[in-house]
């Protein structure tokens, strides 16, 4: 697709400068201060007064995943469009394979998911429920296949938790095909321990999950995958950080030299865990793990967001309807399905609450949501910036616009949202992908199965 973006600001990791884009069959080929649109540019958008910006690359989503007896209600027509709509034009997925099931065919069933569905372009990262010698040949095959990343979870016991000497395998093994490991970090055995505790207790309602994921079950996890990367030798990334004792174990261990590498998500920088007692069975809404924080928390992750100890921002999107889904769970927390839109809100809560309030600079915002998670998962330099070469995934961004998050506007599948009535000031005007308007205004203009599968490169360093 050929267009111009002209009279706009263009916004990279690195610097702020007024510059046209022009984009041809898919990739940006040149960034001027002025450039004329030629008989080639099929369609001219005028930016004056708005941010040009690389397209969001989100590394961190759940769609179509079966799930404690259930299936994540975006699948990847939905949560795509939701993702376009948002000014999110990547997304990573998680291949969540069967126990015994050969990864390769889990991946085939994750790419049929996928097919004729998604929006926007996409990869996986694949799960890993145990560690054998099919595991181990298996990992190499997918390697193969352009999925250079391997998640394994301590929690989840009995369901996709792996033990420690598991995980160092997987560690190993992943060096030899130059892939990175990303760690759920919480400490299963705790968790059952303190939920079985509450169950004898008889505390069964939806707030209770909190107290069965404590803090302390993430820092230990947090501070033993640290550990156990150490000893392997290996970079590690851990996903979805919701506190400061985890942080803290990961800034001592980056000053210490390790090569140790996360994301937090937007749910854990503007809630807290004040929902859960002020909500009746509505605090399922926010049941996911690892759970929202006590006040205080989300100034510590800001923190790390600022000063580099934490690099990336993803959703962790995991819909589930709070009717029909969520209401599993009524008589007994340890039954609601884990997790909460957001792909859609990222961009837009990130900019809002980050961007507007001084927090994070512009730059700061483009590098934890587009260029860092590019570059961690090989889709760099194709995504994630702003420059020649680069495939045309561009949001032009009303830094003035301004909304207001709601689940009857959301275009997430899902009956509610986990931000609910949340003010925004920011939003996209218009969402391109590899050159082709997918949003406008917030509306979906895009077509389903558009989206195409990214092979990722190889795991190539993260700073
Ligand atoms: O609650 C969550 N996070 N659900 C999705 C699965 C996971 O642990 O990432
Ligand atoms: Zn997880
Ligand atoms: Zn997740």
């Amino acid at each position: 697709m050929n267009t111009l973006i002209r009279n706009g600001i263009v916004i990279t990791a690195q610097e702020t400068f007024r510059a046209d884009v022009r984009i041809r069959h898919g990739v940006i080929v040149e960034i001027a201060a002025s450039i004329d649109a030629g008989p080639g540019d099929a369609s001219v958008v005028d930016a004056e007064g708005l941010f040009v910006m690389p397209g969001g690359v989100d590394v961190h989503t759940h769609l179509d995943m079966p799930f404690m007896g259930t299936v994540s209600s975006d699948d990847f027509e939905t949560g795509t469009a939701a993702a376009a709509a948002g000014g999110t034009t990547t997304i990573i997925d998680f291949v969540i394979p069967g126990r015994a099931q050969p990864l390769t065919e889990a991946l085939e069933g994750w790419q049929e998911k996928a097919r004729g569905k998604a929006m926007v372009d996409y990869g996986f990262h694949m799960a890993l429920v145990e560690y054998n010698d099919q595991v181990a040949a298996g990992m190499a095959e997918v390697v193969a296949k352009g999925v250079t990343s391997f998640k394994c979870f301590l929690a989840y016991k009995g369901a996709l938790m792996v033990e420690d000497h598991e995980f160092l395998d997987v560690l190993a093994t992943a060096r030899k095909h130059g892939a990175l490991v990303q760690v759920h970090a919480e400490n299963g055995d705790m968790l059952d321990w303190l939920t079985a505790k509450l169950r004898e207790e008889g505390k069964l309602e939806a707030r209770y999950h909190a107290e069965a994921h404590p803090e302390v079950a993430e820092g230990e996890a947090v501070s033993r995958a640290i550990a156990l990367a150490g000893v392997a030798d290996q970079p590690l990334y851990i996903v979805h950080l919701s506190c400061g004792d985890g942080l803290d174990w990961i800034r001592l261990a980056r000053a210490q030299g390790q090569e140790v590498y996360c994301e937090t998500c937007p749910q854990y920088l503007v809630l807290d865990s004040s929902v859960y007692q002020e909500n009746g069975f509505e605090a399922a809404k926010w049941v996911m793990s690892p759970p929202l924080r006590e006040e205080g928390n989300p100034e510590d992750l800001w923190a790390g967001l600022r000063d580099g100890s934490i690099q990336c921002l993803a959703t962790d999107h995991c819909s589930f309807n709070f009717e029909g889904q969520k209401d599993m769970g009524r008589d007994d927390f340890t039954k609601i399905p884990n997790g909460a839109p957001g792909v859609g809100d990222r961009m837009n809560i990130v900019w809002t609450a980050g961007v507007n309030s001084g927090l994070i600079t512009p730059n700061r915002f483009v590098e934890l949501t587009a260029t860092n998670p590019a570059r961690l998962f090989g889709l760099a330099p194709r995504k994630g910036s702003i420059a020649v070469g680069a495939d045309g995934d561009v949001i032009v961004f009303d830094p003035k616009k301004e909304g207001m998050i709601s689940a009857k506007t959301s275009k997430h599948r899902c009956d509610y949202s986990a931000f609910e009535g949340f003010s925004l000031m920011g939003l996209p005007e218009v969402v391109l992908s590899r050159g082709e308007v997918i949003a406008r205004d917030g509306e979906v203009v895009g077509k389903p199965g558009r989206g195409e599968f990214l092979p990722r490169a190889p795991f190539s360093g993260g700073e």
